[in-house]
This record gives structure tokens, C-alpha cells and sequence, in this order.
């Protein structure tokens, strides 16, 4: 969480460390909640300490990834089109020092002013430049001018859908494109019809919300990919408050694009009644569930595949250990990462509690089950996606064993 350096009475700004920036930002006690929470919607300029660990986390992946590009042919660059006070250019200049340029753009006027002020704060004046555009004006604009970013930071208010078509247009090849999206209970399946609109999907409701969450989301961005032949990798996907945040890399090829829809896509088909699921190639109609009965639900198309990168991620932890400890968020970053690389994210995941509650028994420990599951020779995992819930390449029949044997 950032310090306040001052507040003098209620000045309408304050100046706060944030990682190595300092930043003039909106005085946050000036537009608290009845409850005296703090409400950065409200300010003139969005700025929300909460999350803090959102930045930190992106500036050490991206001090990770310019380790990639170490023939230095290009300048290295990154945009940030929806930069509010500038905090992300900012830190992203100041503490990866091989970054020779940032962008930061934001459409509002009084951002657009605050951004300039704080860049000037920080005597970055030679390596930040700042525009006042709707952000997908600025990345074909600085596409246009042959501009190409390592890092595309996707910020946005609520859902990040169109801005991805630019996001990856403006990366180079093995470039990262970040994208938060505070559309949870959309991507999630609670509000299914606009998560169906939103990213051309079917969803409906099911037992798994932050996994089928970031999975719809991956599916879209790859599928935006795909029409400009581009292809996605995923290096980090999580859930964290009220957000998800995912980290891809971009690269380029019609075949590997090919590839990426064929074989990282899928639609998933899900029972409620008893928890059975599996991967289906089509959308098909809701049909009956081949273990109970049930009417099931089909999801997608949505990404099957890998959601982090645990060979990047691992590099991710050494650049943290060695040059970040001054984060305020270092802990929860390596707890974050640690959880991250221990998690089977290619597995199919089950909710426990669906099926001891199908089953009619109480819902066993998650990690006697892995136990159960593993002495078997399968592969399984906790999540930090969904507290009740394991991963598993297991049969069905092997897992509901395990439920059952294990039960406490
Ligand atoms: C969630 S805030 C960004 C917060 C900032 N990235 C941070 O970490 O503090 C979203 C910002 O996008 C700006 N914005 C909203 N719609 C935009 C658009 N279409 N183009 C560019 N900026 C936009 C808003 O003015 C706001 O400052």
C-alpha cells in the first residue's frame, strides 16, 4: 500500500510514495464512503492504492521480460493508454532502467494534466510522452508512427474487450500485453447474457466463476489474435479482489495462430447436479449429464490451456528476490508467484463441494484429496482460483473415489 508523505487540512491532492515514483495524487480523504472507505471513483483523477500489488507485480514481470530482448536493434518501449495519475509509466521507467521510453495516455483532461505534472516530479521529462486520446486512437496512432511496445498495460474501467484488438496490434513480436478486467461477475457466468454479448461466448452459471472467468477472457484475446495471426501465450492469470489480471505474450504466425485455435480453445460442458465436466469440441445444445441425468451447460469457446508460465514465472521470483524487496507488496508477491507455479492450471478443475454434495458426504480436505489422487499416479492441485476446488487429470470415477474415501 503506498505511504502518504503529507496532508495539509484537506488539500484537494497529496504527494504519496508509490514503489520508487513519488506522485501528486487525488487526497483520498476527501471522498470517502459512508462506511470511511475510500472511493477512487469518486476523485477527480482514479488513483487506488489498493492496488498497489497490481503495479508492482507488472513492473517485475516486465524487468523479467527485457531480459528477452537482449539484442537491443530497437529501443525498448511500453504504453500505457489508460495511465489516470501516470503512476504505471512512471515505475515502469523509474525502476526498469532499461526501458528507454514510456507512452502515457488518458483521455480525461484533468489526467492528462496530472499525468504531465507528475512525470515532471520525476524528471522524466525525455523519456515519458503523454497524449490525450480514447486509448485505441493512441495505440493505432503510435502503430502508425512505427512505434512497437514490449509491454501494452490495459487498464481500464470495468470490461478491457475493445481494447485488445489494438493492445496486440501494438506489441512487437514476444511482446506482453496486461490486461485487468473488473468485469468479474460478467466473465464469471453471473451475469451470463452480457457475458455472452461481451465476448461473443455462450456462458451461464456454474460452480467454477474465477476460473471459467479468466479462461472466457484468454479465449477472447486469443481469438482477437488469431484474425491478425497472432498466437498467445500465457505467463500469469490471477484473481485478486475485485479483478482479474492476465499476462500473455504476443507472438506472431499464421500456423502457431492456427495451431493456438485448435488446440488451446474448447468449449467446456459442465453438470451442476453432480459436478461432472468435460471438454467438448462445439457448441452443442444443453444435453444430459452421462453420470446422473442433469441438465449440463456448455461454456466457450473458452482457453484450455496453461494459464501461467512456471519456466517465466520462475525468473519472475529470481528478478523479485535479487532487485525488488523494497516493494511494499514483495511478500504477497512471492506468496502470489509461489501459489502460482504450484498450481496445475492445463487440469480440468472440480468443485469439491458439488460433488459431496451430489454424493451426499461432507466435504473432505482438499489436500487429503490431492494425497488420495496422487498416491493413484494421477496429477492434481489446489487453486488459489476456487477454494473448494481441485485440479486433476483423474477419471471421474477415480476422483469421486477419492471424495468418498477420504471423507472426514
Ligand atoms: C482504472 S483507471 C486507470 C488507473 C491507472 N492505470 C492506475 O493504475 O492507477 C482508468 C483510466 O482510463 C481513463 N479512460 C477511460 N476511458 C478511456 C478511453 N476510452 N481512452 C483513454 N482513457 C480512458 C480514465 O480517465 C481513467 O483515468
Amino acid at each position: 500500500m503506498a505511504k502518504v508523505w503529507h496532508i495539509s487540512g484537506l488539500n484537494d491532492y497529496v504527494v504519496i510514495r508509490e514503489g520508487k515514483a513519488t506522485l501528486k495524487v487525488p487526497n483520498p480523504m476527501k471522498y470517502l464512503r459512508q462506511d470511511n472507505v475510500y472511493e477512487p471513483a469518486w476523485a477527480p483523477v482514479f488513483y487506488n492504492p489498493q492496488q498497489t500489488l497490481n503495479r508492482d507485480l507488472s513492473v517485475v514481470v516486465l524487468a523479467t521480460l527485457t531480459k528477452t530482448f537482449t539484442k537491443r536493434s530497437e529501443p525498448l518501449l511500453v504504453a500505457d493508454p489508460f495511465s489516470g495519475t501516470g503512476v504505471r509509466a512512471i515505475r515502469y521507467v523509474l525502476e526498469v532502467p532499461s526501458i528507454d521510453e514510456a507512452y502515457a495516455n488518458d483521455l480525461d483532461l484533468e489526467a492528462y494534466n496530472l499525468i504531465k505534472e507528475n512525470v515532471k516530479l520525476n524528471n522524466l521529462g525525455e523519456k515519458i510522452r503523454v497524449f490525450r486520446l480514447d486509448a485505441n486512437a493512441f495505440l493505432y496512432l503510435l502503430k502508425t508512427l512505427r512505434k512497437s511496445f514490449i509491454l501494452v498495460d490495459i487498464d481500464p474501467y470495468g470490461t478491457p474487450a475493445p481494447y485488445v484488438d489494438a493492445g496486440i496490434w501494438a506489441l512487437r513480436r514476444g511482446g506482453v500485453l496486461c490486461v485487468t478486467a473488473t468485469d468479474t461477475a460478467t466473465l464469471g457466468g453471473f451475469k451470463f447474457e452480457a457475458g455472452s454479448k461481451r465476448y461473443d461466448v455462450k456462458l451461464s452459471r456454474n460452480d467454477i466463476p474465477n476460473d471459467v472467468g479468466i479462461r472466457i477472457l484468454l479465449g477472447f484475446m486469443a481469438r482477437r489474435a488469431a484474425t491478425r495471426d497472432r498466437y498467445l501465450e500465457p505467463l500469469l492469470a490471477y484473481h485478486e479482489a475485485h479483478y482479474y489480471r492476465v499476462f500473455v505474450r504476443v507472438g506472431k504466425g499464421a500456423d502457431k495462430a492456427l495451431n493456438m485455435v485448435e488446440t488451446q480453445l474448447s468449449y467446456l460442458e459442465l453438470c451442476l447436479t453432480c459436478g461432472y465436466r468435460d471438454y467438448v469440441q462445439s457448441l452443442k445444445k444443453e444435453d444430459r449429464c452421462p453420470v446422473c441425468g442433469g441438465k449440463t451447460a456448455v461454456i466457450g469457446p473458452l482457453w484450455r490451456g496453461s494459464l501461467n508460465n512456471v519456466e517465466f514465472l520462475n525468473e519472475v521470483k529470481n528478478t523479485v528476490g535479487a532487485e525488488y524487496q523494497y516493494l511494499s507488496t514483495y511478500k504477497r508477491i512471492v506468496k502470489l508467484l509461489d501459489v502460482a507455479t504450484s498450481d496445475l492450471t492445463h487440469l480440468k478443475l472440480y468443485n469439491v463441494q458439488t460433488i459431496a454434495r451430489f454424493l451426499k458426504v461432507n466435504i473432505p480436505q482438499l489436500s487429503k484429496i490431492v494425497e488420495c489422487l496422487t498416491s493413484k499416479g494421477f496429477k492434481a492441485s489446489k487453486t488459489s482460483l476456487c477454494y473448494t476446488c481441485i485440479r486433476t487429470d483423474a477419471d471421474w470415477s477415480d476422483l469421486v473415489d477419492c471424495v468418498k474415501g477420504v471423507e472426514t
